[in-house]
């Protein structure tokens, strides 16, 4: 399957990270927390649609919406939908912040470059503040500092295809640096449109930001007047069925939302300050006008039936899920490194320590290079001076795809479908990976 893929498709493919080497496994069904490929083999899954399903795959709730509805005959139509309208109440209610208001879109990416041109829209301003490490999608604005170039670190253009000059309009500082962030602000305050940051870094090492730190870019976007953007496609209802803004208890303007709001359809979108999001009117009062007048399939309404299905289980459910998830994960993180430690093997697994929130879903297992690492910024996690890289990424991948577990990021997120038999069971795939690793350590 995978050569009849290359002949048609660079790298045999749409999406860089799931065509690992030597090749991909095609599945052929998906189901609560494990998928079956073409082959019948049986892996439990830790990707969980791009940690989109919080419920496991296929979930009943969700199909219980969605079947009756397209048997009815509902493909798009690309009129206005009710349901949207239930959506965006159900979010901006779960902000429970006055004088919001949302639109949607259809990827985080395209959430994320919206955000940026509300921001300089209304600033009037071109410059970015983003975190190292930072991911937001492929949005042109935000494509630096996300991988780390050794010896440069999180500091260059992560793609061609841009004008040269956006470099110097995206400006990158260091992870929970509260220093830092004073000095950046200080030389760039009055030239920024945005300062743009996940409280919860994803891709960056599955890391918090402290509240301080929070607070700090708070007064720091007042008091230059720079539109403060918290990307939440990660951590928008992950931790509780809000955002986590919401558990912090600090405001941002703008915020993100993405994979879960969607319940496993293309959804995302920009909410906040309806003065800043009136400039996707057309014809506005605020002077200003931002092209963010949306795509063929915004607000798609099966793919809202979706999204509101998944949230509504949540809110309903929370008290139970979020608790439970974060014992799981706990218990989880622990094994691997007793596991690892065990065959005289180090590794620091990320994804907890936020005293605010009742538990984290998310795991990374890290590599430490040397002793004194202390896993509190996306350096650490990505500099292969500090974390061993190659294992993480793509020899641990393998070794636990061969003992029935899948991974990306050397972990990922449990869903609501993963149980304490399974956590026992990745804890033994990850033995079994470590005693592989051990022989050529
Ligand atoms: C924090 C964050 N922001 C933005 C994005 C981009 O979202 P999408 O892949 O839907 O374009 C991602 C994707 O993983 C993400 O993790």
């Amino acid at each position: 399957m995978f050569e009849r893929a290359t002949k048609v498709m660079i790298r045999g493919g749409s999406h860089t990270l799931r065509l690992w080497k030597p090749y991909p496994f095609f599945p052929a069904s998906a189901q609560g927390a494990t998928v079956t490929d073409l082959d019948g083999s049986v892996y439990l899954d830790y990707w969980q649609g791009h940690y989109a399903n919080l419920l496991g795959h296929n979930p009943e709730v969700i199909r219980q919406e969605l079947e009756p509805y397209l048997a009815a005959g509902s493909l798009h139509t690309g009129f206005e939908n009710s349901v949207q309208i239930e959506l965006a109440e159900k979010i901006l209610t779960a902000l429970a912040q006055p004088g919001l208001k949302i639109r949607f879109t259809t990827s985080g990416t395209l959430a994320a470059t919206y955000a940026i041109m509300l921001a300089m829209g209304y600033t009037g301003r071109y410059y970015v503040l983003k975190i190292g490490g930072g991911w937001h999608g492929s949005s042109p604005y935000l494509l630096k500092g996300a991988k780390f170039h050794p010896g440069r670190g999180f500091n260059q253009m992560d793609s061609a295809g841009l004008p040269p000059e956006l470099a110097r309009h995206i400006i990158v500082t260091r992870f929970n640096d509260q220093e830092q962030l004073e000095k950046t602000f200080k030389r760039y305050g009055s030239k920024l449109a945005a300062f743009i940051l996940e409280p919860f870094i994803g891709v960056g090492g599955f890391l918090f930001c402290s509240p301080e730190y929070l607070k700090l870019a708070r007064k720091l976007a007042d008091d230059y007047g720079v539109v403060l953007i918290f990307d939440e496609i990660i951590s928008g209802f992950r931790f509780c069925p809000s955002g986590l803004q919401k558990l912090y208890g600090v405001r941002p303007d703008l915020s993100l939302f993405g994979k879960l709001i969607g319940g496993g359809q293309a959804v995302a979108a920009v909410a906040g300050r309806a003065k800043i999001m009136s400039g996707c009117e057309t014809a506005g009062s605020s002077g200003w006008h931002v092209n963010f007048e949306g795509g063929t399939f915004s607000a798609h309404e099966e793919y809202m039936r979706a999204g509101l299905a998944m949230l509504n289980y949540l809110t309903s459910h929370g008290k139970e899920i979020y608790p439970r998830l974060g014992q799981l994960t706990a218990r989880l993180r622990q094994g691997i490194e007793q596991a690892f430690a065990a065959e005289g093997l180090k590794v620091v697994c990320t994804g907890s320590g936020q005293t605010a929130i009742d538990g984290s879903s998310f795991f990374m297992v890290n590599f430490p290079q040397k002793d004194k690492i202390s896993y509190s910024s996306p350096e650490d996690v990505w500099d292969p001076a500090r974390s061993d890289v190659f294992l993480r990424e793509e020899a641990l991948k393998l070794a636990l795809l061969i003992n029935g577990v899948h991974v990306v990021h050397g972990g990922g997120c449990l869903s609501t479908a993963h149980t304490e038999q399974d956590i026992d069971r990745t804890i033994e795939a990850y033995r079994q990976a470590a005693s592989i690793f051990r022989r050529f350590l």
